[in-house]
């Protein structure tokens, strides 16, 4: 197989790559293979030897069965088999959702609540599911190695979204039909994820292109050179617009303005105004002004950039919380984002619950490639909710109390002022409760180059609402403290738990470079999950460029940014 002495990664079992690569051969040469039942045997062998390094490997093995006598499957046809299989579990547990609400004259209010959120985000899982189906077949796998970090984002955003929808239920025994109603879809998504990673890193470590579509290929080259870079989402016209038009001054397309000197009164307006189908991106100029008004930007309304006149004078404000208004978390948000590649730019954006509402987000975002610069995200109980995809931050101040910067994505917060608030009497703080649920998921939450200080009122009360760096949400919360200045608001311990031990084995809890006289590490917690960085190599893991794969989307966004380490 020509593999030239390349070296095979450490992780990649020996067994995996020789069943690729038969699987690879096999798609390459197809018919030219002299005697058919060799085929037939090597391509099941490969279906066995891809489902090895998942963590379900029967299901995984159901899933690929309609490959195992195909042998002019491609690894394309296996990644997309796995999505399809996924596709299909998510739907049956949306069936297993009407089913497990059936009776909806005997559920209260909240349950009907958390039904209908559980629906529309299986759907979001179906739909992001079909998205990465196609970003897989339209590109060449020579790509692969450059598309796996977007593809496994997007995988993992659809285990955030089953983990939300688990999250809105409250009842027991409800909780636990649904965890298992959701059981074949979540771990077919871990399988999926798991042999994306493998087929990327043997075609790498065997240097081997393909060209299973010749036709998308030669249309591939036919597109600018700096096409094949962008997200994959993102329609080619939209990357030409976009990447001419970031730097410079920008023509609002709307304009809103509390005293009608704009096109709008509203935000909601002028986002109900968004044209169907809009290509490039979509400008709204926020005047200043406080805007008493729940948004939500959904789905299809994409690159929006929206910007204000700064981050004390356009302010977007509410107030719902789970306690008071007794709605899941996910609908307290005050601000949500939906549409991918949204950027928002010097704007505040609140919720003032207070600490007696306990959940109340000021700013929900589950769009990739987003961005927010020169920004206030003021809340309590988590004021920031980074639900899924990925996130940039930028120059931005960030406060709250209890998990005030949670959710289950893949987000940067770079050069902003995190401040700690007054709890409720007899709580702890908690900067961050990253939710990462899977360990295939390549989710994680890194502060970089920020100042972590308490709100005036907190600080000479740090020792009786003690303050804390993160704690567990999920068993395989990711985040990394790095190049940061830590205030002493933050206890010697550095990290708090959650429940007893839960997760102190599994978390992925880091820091590195940071200064100040919170950064001490001699008296942090002791868990296995928890590490000091040594090592500027694995430091870099977690910047921009490679944790975000930002140098495809963040020059789109107009944010100022570094890609790697400031030091
Ligand atoms: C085998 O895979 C190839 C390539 O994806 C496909 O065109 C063909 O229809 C498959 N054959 C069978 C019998 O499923
Ligand atoms: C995916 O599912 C669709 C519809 O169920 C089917 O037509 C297609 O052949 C499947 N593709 C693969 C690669 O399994
Ligand atoms: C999960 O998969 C198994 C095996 O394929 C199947 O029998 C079961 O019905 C599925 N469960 C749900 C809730 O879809
Ligand atoms: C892969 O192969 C191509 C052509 O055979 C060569 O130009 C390239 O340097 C190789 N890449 C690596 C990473 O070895």
């Amino acid at each position: 197989m020509g593999a030239g002495g390349r070296v095979i990664g450490a992780g990649v079992s020996v067994i995996l790559v020789i069943g690729v690569c038969i699987a690879v051969i096999g798609g390459l040469k197809g018919r030219n293979m002299a005697d058919e039942g060799d085929v037939l045997s090597t391509t099941s062998k490969s279906v066995a030897a891809i489902c090895n390094p998942t963590d379900y490997k029967q299901a995984c093995v159901e899933s690929l069965d309609t490959l195992v006598s195909n042998h002019t499957a491609t690894p394309t046809d296996f990644i997309q088999a796995a999505i399809n299989a996924t596709i299909k579990a998510v739907q049956q547990t949306l069936d297993h959702v009407g089913i497990i609400f059936d009776k909806p004259e005997e559920m209260n209010p909240y349950q009907k609540m958390a039904k209908e959120d559980c629906e529309d985000l299986l759907n979001f899982a179906v739909q992001e599911l079909q998205a990465t189906f196609s970003m897989v077949g339209d590109n060449d796998m020579h790509s692969l190695k450059d598309r796996e970090g977007e593809i496994s984002s997007w995988l993992s955003s659809v285990i955030s979204y089953q983990e939300t929808c688990l999250d809105g239920v409250e009842e027991s025994d409800m909780k636990i039909q649904l965890s298992n109603g959701l059981l074949n879809a979540t771990q077919l998504t871990s399988n999926a994820i798991a042999i994306v990673s493998a087929i990327s890193g043997i075609l790498s470590n065997f240097n081997i292109t393909l060209t299973t579509n010749p036709e998308s290929r030669r249309l591939a080259e036919r597109e600018d050179v700096k096409g094949g870079e962008y997200p994959g989402w993102m329609r080619a016209q939209d990357r030409k617009l976009l990447g001419s038009n970031h730097k410079g001054r920008v023509t609002p397309n709307a304009v809103v303005a509390k005293d009608g000197s704009g096109n709008f009164k509203t935000i909601g307006e002028a986002l109900a105004a968004y044209p169907k189908n809009h290509v490039g991106r979509y400008v709204i100029y926020v005047k200043a002004g406080i805007y008493n008004e729940y948004v939500t930007v959904e789905r299809t309304q994409t690159n929006i950039f929206m910007y204000g006149d700064g981050p004390r004078q356009t302010i977007i404000t509410g107030k719902k919380s789970f306690h008071f208004d007794k709605i899941t978390t996910f609908r307290t948000a005050t601000f949500s984002v939906m549409g991918n590649g949204f950027v928002g730019k010097s704007m505040g954006f609140q919720n003032t619950a207070g600490p007696e509402g306990h959940q109340a987000v000021a700013l929900r975002v589950q769009a990739d490639a987003s961005a927010f610069y020169n920004c206030r995200i003021d809340g309590y109980q988590d004021s920031l909710y980074v639900q899924a995809h990925r996130q940039f931050y930028r120059n931005c101040v960030i406060s709250g109390t209890i998990d005030f910067i949670f959710g289950d994505s893949s987000t940067l917060i770079q050069n902003s002022l995190i401040i700690v608030r007054m709890p409720m009497k007899g709580q702890k703080n908690s900067v961050t409760a990253h939710g990462r649920k899977d360990r295939r998921q390549t989710t994680g939450l890194v502060i970089q180059n920020c100042r972590i200080v308490p709100e005036q009122k907190l600080a000479p009360m740090k020792n009786v609402y003690p303050s804390y760096l993160g704690r567990p949400w999920k068993e395989y919360s990711r985040t990394v403290i790095m190049e940061s200045i830590i205030g002493d608001v933050i206890q010697p311990a550095g990290w708090m738990e959650w429940q007893g031990n839960f997760a102190l084995d599994t978390l992925d809890y880091a820091e590195y470079g940071n200064q100040g006289p919170g950064s001490a590490t001699n008296q942090r917690v002791r868990w296995r999950g928890f590490h000091v960085i040594t090592n500027r190599n694995e430091a870099l893991q977690y910047t921009a460029g490679q944790f975000l794969q930002g140098n495809t989307w963040l020059p789109l966004t107009g944010a100022p940014h570094i890609l790697g380490l400031k030091n």
